[in-house]
């Protein structure tokens, strides 16, 4: 708990200087924006269908309406913003929501996760409008395998995506790779060279039953445990403290002075205790949690003429009411002799959500 979750007399209260706290005491701090619902690939672990039933056009927020949005999360102490998709650079014009979002007050980091194949094009015009880090999203370096695992896009494109990343400046560069068992395990080490020649940070992320068009099964999941064995096997690592509490990811720098790599372990090592981020999708719901069932209207209150109190007091009451622990009931539940049921709910799928 910092020093703003406290009040003047020391303890922990439900709304301490306008930043709200849910039920289990954790601050709202971080907001991930999708900005469309749309996507270039087609992932297999996160949305392997041609056909979706994807937001009409005229339900996706605008930018004006994007950036009102973030500025009454700003005004209630959340400094850092996420923009994601689908894929964030399939929408037009980012770098014009990015130059909105940098001129909001109290906002000091505006991240960018992108599969990076749209990227070599538009990174110096996403760093001068205010973007000021990129995570892309590379799970294989093998062209088959990575052909194999997003269905339709190539390798190519993402590599100079990379570098392109490079060459604007962004820094430091984050690469997000999901581990499928019996696809791409046996290239952790080809990731991991990859990564230190380029200078970007890796971080390998546990396959998760987001939503159900992934038919996620736990045979598909490699653990945190086998992934460092992997990475461990190719260069020696040893742990680092995580970035920021709430950070979901693991850090292991390199003994030979070559950087560090990560592990988000949601599965096997569930962070819902440090968990301070909302999302917003495309068609202005907001969501508690990524394996969240449904979000909650803010479109709907922009459209009809709320003001940003009325918003602001929706989204403080949603917070104050979150109780979300998703991952660690699931640990619970694979645990239980009763077992896990991936497929039990309905949830938001994550091509709607980002990540
Ligand atoms: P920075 O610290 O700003 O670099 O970002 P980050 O560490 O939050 O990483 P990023 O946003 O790139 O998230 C990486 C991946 O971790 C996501 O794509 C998800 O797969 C997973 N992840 C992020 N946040 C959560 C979360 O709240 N819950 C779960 N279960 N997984 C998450
Ligand atoms: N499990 C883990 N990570 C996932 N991502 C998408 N689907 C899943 C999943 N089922 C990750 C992508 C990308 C980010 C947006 O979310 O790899 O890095
Ligand atoms: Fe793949 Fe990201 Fe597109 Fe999902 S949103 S299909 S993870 S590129
Ligand atoms: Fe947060 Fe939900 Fe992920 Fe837990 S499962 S860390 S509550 S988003």
């Amino acid at each position: 708990m910092g020093p703003r979750d406290r009040d003047p007399v020391g303890g922990p209260k439900a709304t301490i200087n306008a930043v709200p706290v849910d039920r289990l005491q954790r601050p709202l701090e971080d907001l991930r924006i999708s900005v469309t619902d749309r996507c270039n690939f087609r992932c297999t672990y996160c949305m392997p269908l041609d056909e979706y039933d994807w937001i009409a056009r005229d339900e996706i927020l605008n930018y004006e309406e994007i950036a009102r949005l973030a500025r009454i999360f700003a005004g209630l102490g959340v400094s850092k913003l996420r923009l994601t998709g689908g894929e964030p650079l399939v929408r037009q014009d980012l770098d014009r929501l990015a130059a909105l979002l940098a001129g909001i007050e109290g906002i000091e980091d505006i991240c960018l996760t992108t599969n990076g194949a749209l990227l070599a094009g538009r990174a110096v015009a996403l760093r001068a409008a205010g973007v000021n880090r990129v995570t892309i999203s590379i799970d294989s370096v093998n062209p088959e395998t990575f052909a194999q695992m997003t269905q339709r896009a190539e390798l190519q494109p993402v590599l100079e995506g990379i570098a392109a990343a490079r060459q604007a400046g962004f820094a430091p560069i984050k690469l997000n790779a999901v581990i499928e068992r019996g696809v791409n395990e046996r290239e952790i080490p080809d990731l991991v060279a990859f990564a230190r020649a380029a200078g970007c940070e890796l971080r390998f992320i546990e396959y998760m039953d987001v939503g159900n068009a992934n038919r996620w099964t736990s045979e598909k999941l490699v653990p945190k445990t086998e992934i460092l064995a992997k990475i461990a096997s190719a260069q020696a690592i040893e742990p680092v403290r995580r970035e920021r509490g709430s950070a979901p990811s693991m850090d292991y720098a390199f003994t030979d002075g070559g950087g560090t790599v990560g592990v988000i372990a949601s599965v096997t090592e569930p962070f819902c205790g440090a968990c301070t981020r909302a999302r917003i999708t495309a068609d202005g719901r907001l969501v508690t949690c990524l394996f969240s069932t449904r979000g909650h209207n803010l479109k709907s209150l922009l459209r009809a003429g709320a003001s940003d109190g009325e918003i602001r007091s929706f989204v403080v009451a949603v917070w104050n009411a979150r109780d979300d622990r998703y991952s660690e009931q699931r640990l619970a539940a694979i645990a239980s002799p009763q077992g896990y049921r991936p497929g039990a709910v309905k949830k938001i799928e994550m091509i709607s959500l980002g990540g």
